[in-house]
């Protein structure tokens, strides 16, 4: 078969870049590893940033978002059994979205299905073929049979682990990586929501986060060690720690509910700078990962794909390359100030494993400093809602 764009996964960055190149008629073909199912209810991201809340509405995916969605005009940062609310729009007239990852891509897959897009499912031994050339191919097995696509352009937005970056040269990759000690375990529990806002706690134990998802289940995460193993927490355990971290010192706050679902998610720092190889562009985790701390590898996914879907757009109606060929370069500074971001985020809240006195003090030093300046909260805020896309190189 032959199309103009091969995407490799459906996941925000594919499904999203598809949409896009749709609305101009640009004909893609989407591949994905996992079934209809499976993508439509895994569960992972949960913040969307203003920027993401406007390409929603932009692309008209808003209707589910503004039903189920949850607009947060703040946050809360908890240390030293203390509360304080950073409220955006007084420091950034920005706000972001608590709409699950789930949920924009069962939008993006509705809206791509209506349209009759072409989505694969359930494929395996996915391989990219002559990508330094102009004439590239893809080919898949679905249930047993081999297929062959012939393209202009791949895009990889198959995740960290998807096959898209494996096919550039290794010695042609520019990557740098950092793994942290810490891991998240996150559950969702059937209960109320423990706060109307997020709330961001550093604790002696160890971080937590109370999330929400809807008025009856709630996500929440705790800081464990990255090697730790879910058989090792017991739903009363993690009750007694979510507790103990989050505690104000008066009286029971969380109301427990039955717990549906809980794993634990090592934490990672990853670029790899070579986005754009020949005929292959990458978007998203195929290309960077971040610790989940300041809530962007889903909205990283959305501006990256924004970026490559107009270099495409420019390309297929006016002939022009300029923007494609920018498309690494203005990628990677927003997805360096992410990564920037993130790493911060990670530090403030999350005490080191043996930290001594001495480096506990100095990060609760830090956070009171945080909640004490308005130009530290500013900068929280600026970076927490999403930078904007820096067009210009
Ligand atoms: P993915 O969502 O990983 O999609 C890639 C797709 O490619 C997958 O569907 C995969 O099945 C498919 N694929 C893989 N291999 C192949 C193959 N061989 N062939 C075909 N298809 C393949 N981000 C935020 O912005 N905000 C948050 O609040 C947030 N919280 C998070 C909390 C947790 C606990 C975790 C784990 C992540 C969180 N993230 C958050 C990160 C966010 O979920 C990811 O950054 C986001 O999913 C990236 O989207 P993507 O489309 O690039 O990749
Ligand atoms: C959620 C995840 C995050 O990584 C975060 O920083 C905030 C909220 C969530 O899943 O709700």
């Amino acid at each position: 078969m032959n199309t103009k764009i091969a995407i490799i996964g459906a996941g925000p960055a594919g499904l999203m870049l598809s949409h896009l190149l749709a609305q101009k008629g640009i004909d893609s073909v989407i591949l994905e590893r996992r079934s209809q199912k499976d993508i439509e209810e895994t569960v992972r991201a949960g913040v969307l940033e203003q920027g993401t809340i406007e390409l929603m509405r932009s692309v008209g995916l808003e209707e589910r978002m503004n039903q189920i969605g949850y607009k947060h005009e703040g946050i809360n940062i908890q240390f030293n059994q203390e509360r304080h609310r950073i409220d955006f729009p007084s420091l950034t007239n920005q706000e972001v979205m608590v709409y699950p990852q789930h949920e924009v891509i069962k939008d993006l897959l509705n809206a791509r299905q209506k349209e009759g897009a072409s989505i694969y499912f359930e494929v395996e031994e996915v391989e990219l073929f002559d990508i330094e050339s102009k004439t590239p191919s893809v080919e898949f097995t679905q249930y047993g049979e081999r297929y062959s696509i012939h393209c202009d352009y791949i895009a990889g937005c198959d995740g960290f682990h998807g096959p898209s970056r494996k096919a550039i040269p290794s010695e042609q990759l520019k990557e740098y990586e950092h793994t942290y000690d810490h891991g998240w375990l996150g559950i969702l529990a059937e209960t109320a929501p423990a706060s109307e806002e997020l709330v961001y706690t550093h604790h002696p134990n160890g971080f937590a986060l109370l999330s929400t998802r809807t008025p009856t289940l709630q996500r929440f995460y705790l800081q464990v060690d990255r090697t730790d193993h879910i058989d090792n927490w017991s739903d009363e355990r993690i009750w007694e720690e979510l507790r103990t971290r989050v505690d104000l010192g008066n009286g029971p706050e969380l109301q427990e509910g039955r717990i549906t679902s809980k794993n634990i998610v090592a934490m990672k720092s990853y670029v790899c700078e070579t986005m754009h190889y020949g005929s292959l562009f990458l978007a998203g985790d195929a290309a960077h990962i971040v610790p989940p701390t300041g809530a962007k590898g889903m909205n990283l996914a959305m501006s990256d794909v924004q970026v490559l879907a107009q270099g495409l757009i420019e390309y297929y109606q006016d002939n022009r390359e300029e923007l494609l060929n920018s498309y690494e370069a203005i990628a990677l500074r927003r997805v360096w100030k992410a990564q920037r971001f993130s790493a911060f985020m990670t530090k403030l809240l999350h005490p080191e494993q043996g930290a001594s006195p001495y480096e506990l003090r100095l990060q609760e030093s830090e956070l009171d400093y945080l909640v004490s300046s308005k130009a530290a909260q500013q900068s929280l805020a600026e970076n927490y809602t999403g930078l904007p896309i820096e067009w210009e190189k």
